[in-house]
């Protein structure tokens, strides 16, 4: 593949585009004279815009999502083949990619035993509430079914999702929403709320247990959390921090509900993010890498006892899950989702994922070295923030105005980066780095050096 422009009226597409899109997370307003930013190609970690202007991708389709690389073939092959075989049928039957799929993941997945298909993140993780919610109205009363999730983390768009969001200025002007849920505090060891304390990852942890007794035990059903929060800053969970986790859900009876949306398929350098801790989740739901965008699928994945426990009324025609997702019964999205599999599991990406990881750290550090407004490098795998503060002793965050010029400089030289956007009240400091799980040194190299020329202009200017 190659990232030659198709035979197309570029400046139709561009003027079609100003006149009738809506793009996301867009302020339109510059566009009523500038125009829109339109992709056209894609190839490997490269990305060509409408303009001819050639990209490297650091963030895997702006929202690391497109893990395997663009222009995969063999992906759209199978869809392709897929799509004449059996597009469609409504997902109260099976599909051969659907089956085939949901044993690849279960392999990888070990202790999680079904896989139910939608196709957002958002509705994955939707449905995972719906659970919790009937788990409890089944079995007590309607009790059990509150759900905790976490400051800073991000779950999806829709009301149910954003009511389980930890993001203020994603959630700010869409309310009111959804009753039932409650926030507890994030896990950013480099802000913790202790001091500098040996037991971070602990104490951070029992935050779950404060909230959990707050609200009564037995009105609690789960706790959603990102293995390590993105979108929220790239923040890994502190050590010891997940053995707390699972050790107080138990206690409490609590399922836990860990969002791979980001995270899973290898981003991290192992299959799953929570792989890392040795944590035994009751949920996962997964979406963007799944099929790295060549399709739109997700995954809600739950183990036997959980399912189980939707079989036990069966002579009651309310107690199983009565849930449907149109599209979750198309058949392109495993497909799609099995091919992406396969090729990361033949090119051996998620070790890539982990070495590439170890090397683009290395390099931040080494910047970090260099430019005092970095005040924290962290990352697991090829998914990496770089935290950026006036002084680092008192780490004020720098003004959002800050990321947004340096990475704009690093789009002017061709390198495309991500950044935390309209996120937070004061947190919109760090820059996000994702590029594809093939990526190489050279490729890192080409990202870093963008990022400390554009560190160099934008502090001295
Ligand atoms: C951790 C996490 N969960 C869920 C979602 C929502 O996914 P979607 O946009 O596919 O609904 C996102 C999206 O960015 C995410 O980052």
């Amino acid at each position: 593949m190659s990232l030659d422009t198709p035979q197309i009226d570029l400046d139709e597409v561009v003027d079609n585009d100003q006149a009738h899109v809506w793009h996301h997370l867009t302020q339109h307003k510059p566009y009523e004279t500038a125009k829109p930013p339109v992709m056209i190609s894609g190839s490997g970690i490269h990305v060509k815009n409408a303009d001819g202007k050639e990209f490297i991708d650091a963030v895997s389709g702006g929202v690391w999502t497109v893990n395997v690389g663009y222009g995969r073939e063999r992906i759209a092959n199978v869809v392709r083949d897929q799509l004449i075989q059996m597009c469609y049928f409504a997902g109260s039957a099976g599909n051969v990619p659907a089956a085939m799929c949901a044993a690849k993941l279960i392999e990888k997945m070990p202790g999680m035993s079904r896989v139910y298909y939608s196709n957002s993140g958002s509705e994955a993780n939707e449905k995972v509430y719906k659970m919790v919610r009937q788990l409890a109205a089944i079995e007590n009363n309607g009790v059990k079914h509150k759900i905790i999730y976490r400051d800073r983390d991000y779950h999806g768009t829709t009301i149910g999702a954003l009511s389980s969001c930890g993001q203020s200025q994603r959630k700010d002007q869409y309310g009111p929403f959804a009753p039932g849920f409650v926030m507890m505090p994030d896990c950013l060891e480099y802000r913790s709320a202790y001091g500098d304390v040996d037991d971070y990852g602990e104490r951070a942890a029992r935050e779950l247990e404060k909230v959990i007794l707050a609200e009564g035990p037995e009105t609690v059903g789960a706790v959603v959390l990102e293995p390590i929060t993105a979108g929220g800053g790239v923040i890994p969970p502190p050590a010891g921090y997940w053995e707390t986790i699972q050790e107080i859900c138990k206690k409490y009876n609590v399922l836990l509900h860990i969002d791979e949306v980001v995270c899973g398929l290898g981003r991290t350098g192992k299959w799953f993010g929570y792989q890392h801790y040795g944590v035994k989740p009751d949920f996962v739901t997964m979406a963007k890498g799944l099929a790295s965008g060549y399709a739109a699928i997700s995954c809600t994945v739950t183990t036997e006892e959980v399912f189980d426990r939707f079989k036990a009324n069966a002579d009651d025609p309310m107690s199983y899950f009565r849930d449907i997702s149109t599209f979750g019964g198309c058949a392109s999205g495993p497909a799609a989702a099995l091919e992406n599999i396969r090729i990361i599991e033949e090119e051996n990406l998620v070790e890539n994922a982990a070495e590439m990881g170890e090397y683009l750290v290395g390099r931040l550090n080494g910047l970090k070295d260099k430019h005092e407004i970095i005040g924290d490098v962290r990352g697991v795998g090829l998914f990496v923030g770089v935290e950026l503060v006036e002084d680092r002793v008192t780490k004020v965050p720098v003004d959002e105005s800050v990321p947004a010029a340096i990475a704009a400089d690093c789009m002017a030289n061709g390198v495309i980066i991500g950044r935390t956007n309209r996120s937070f009240d004061t947190f919109n400091n760090t820059l996000c780095l994702s590029p594809a799980l093939i990526c190489t040194k050279e490729h890192l190299d080409t990202i870093v050096d963008a990022i400390d020329a554009a560190i160099a202009k934008v502090t001295a200017a």
